[in-house]
């Protein structure tokens, strides 16, 4: 999506020769929530993505506006809505890729594990389905508690024996989009220049931008800005919740973070190399099971979790902060998975 999304506004720039249809495999991509404040946003970015042929938009209600709505945009893909549990089924069935924005989002004054209660049956009736309908999916769980989701939806998967490690990821993208955009600011770099990678978790502290190893590399901040820095991105939910006063999280930015990781799992499913993203799946990179840090995409979903890499004494210090409240929450998931 990000080169999609960088280009102009006109329709011929949007969709030049070159991403024609016919030059790209069929990609049924479902989306559970699609009604909801980031599934609509997100359904309308992944129907003007050139790689999918199939966009499958289901919710509890209201999908079919949704669909009829977004299907009249004239690119590639064919839009289905489905609405109610009876036709969850048909919505997943065949799909490359599950996007879930399913669940209720923050108001002021919650933590992201607040909304554990109500999105953890959620999820797990969600990941029940996938596992029934399309267990070789790659799945993109973007509801909240990310760091307990992504374990409830492993421990379904595994208790169904369709789990696959390679092919379950929590979408961290919007930690890595607010990172690059309030280091760019900071740096005074250009922002389409700038990659820093965040690794860890998606709540508060467990967030942990690597700031040491960002490019281009600015020698201009102090530890100060790069403290602050580091702050802003952890808080980057807060302040968007704080900001709707009541009526909701990040919907349009993470539309945009769920479309460019969407993006990325397509081409690494049509064999284009080199996709790296960093998400939060299953992991040997500390002693945590589950940790986000940067994926090599591939055919089958991860091809290899890259390490993290040399990190400054501060976010070494970072790292072992984390560690007690993202074991938790994992923690808190699987014994969720496993009792209910
Ligand atoms: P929303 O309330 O606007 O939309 C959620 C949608 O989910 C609604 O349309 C609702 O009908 C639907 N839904 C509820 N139960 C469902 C079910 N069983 N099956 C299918 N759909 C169901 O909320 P939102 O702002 O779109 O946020 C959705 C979730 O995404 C929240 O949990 C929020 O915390 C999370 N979120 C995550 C990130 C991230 O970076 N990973 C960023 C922003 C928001
Ligand atoms: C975000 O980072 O914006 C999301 O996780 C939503 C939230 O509750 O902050």
């Amino acid at each position: 999506a990000d080169a999609v999304l960088r280009r102009g506004a006109s329709s011929s720039q949007f969709f030049p020769r070159a991403f024609s249809s016919g030059s790209f495999p069929e990609r049924k991509v479902t989306i559970l929530g699609a009604a909801g404040g980031i599934g609509q946003p997100l359904s309308l970015l992944m129907k003007l993505n050139p790689l999918v042929s199939n966009l499958s938009l289901y919710d509890i209600a209201g999908t079919p506006g949704v669909a009829a709505d977004v299907s009249h945009i004239n690119t590639r893909a064919e839009v289905e809505g489905y609405a109610g549990d009876d036709q969850l089924g048909k919505a997943l069935d065949g799909s490359d890729v599950v996007i879930i924005p399913a669940g209720v989002p923050r108001k002021p004054g919650m933590t992201r594990d607040d909304l554990f209660n109500i999105n953890a049956g959620i999820v797990k009736s969600l990941a029940t389905a996938i596992a029934k309908y399309c267990p070789n999916a790659l799945v993109n769980m973007i509801s909240n508690p990310v760091n307990s989701t992504v374990p409830i939806a492993a421990e379904v998967f595994k208790k169904a024996g369709t789990f696959d490690e390679k092919r379950l990821f929590g979408v961290t993208t919007l930690d890595v989009v607010r990172a690059k955009t309030f280091y760019a600011a900071k740096a005074k770099v250009p922002v389409e220049d700038v990659n820093v990678s965040v690794v860890g978790g998606h709540a508060g502290i467990t967030i942990l931008p690597l700031f040491s190893q960002a490019t281009p590399p600015s020698n201009s901040l102090s530890h100060e800005d790069i403290k602050a820095l580091t702050k802003r991105t952890q808080d980057g939910g807060t302040e968007v919740v704080e900001a709707k006063a009541g009526k909701g999280s990040a919907t349009l930015s993470m539309a945009y973070a769920g479309a460019v990781f969407a993006d990325a799992c397509l081409k690494g499913l049509n064999g284009v190399s080199d996709i790296v993203e960093c998400s939060f799946v299953q992991s040997n990179v500390t002693e945590l099971p589950f940790f986000a840090s940067k994926v090599r995409l591939g055919k089958n979903g991860v091809e290899e979790v890259l390490g993290l890499g040399p990190l400054s004494d501060f976010e070494k210090q970072g790292l072992e902060n984390l560690k007690p409240e993202l074991k938790a929450s994992i923690e808190k998931g699987i014994k969720f998975a496993r009792e209910n």
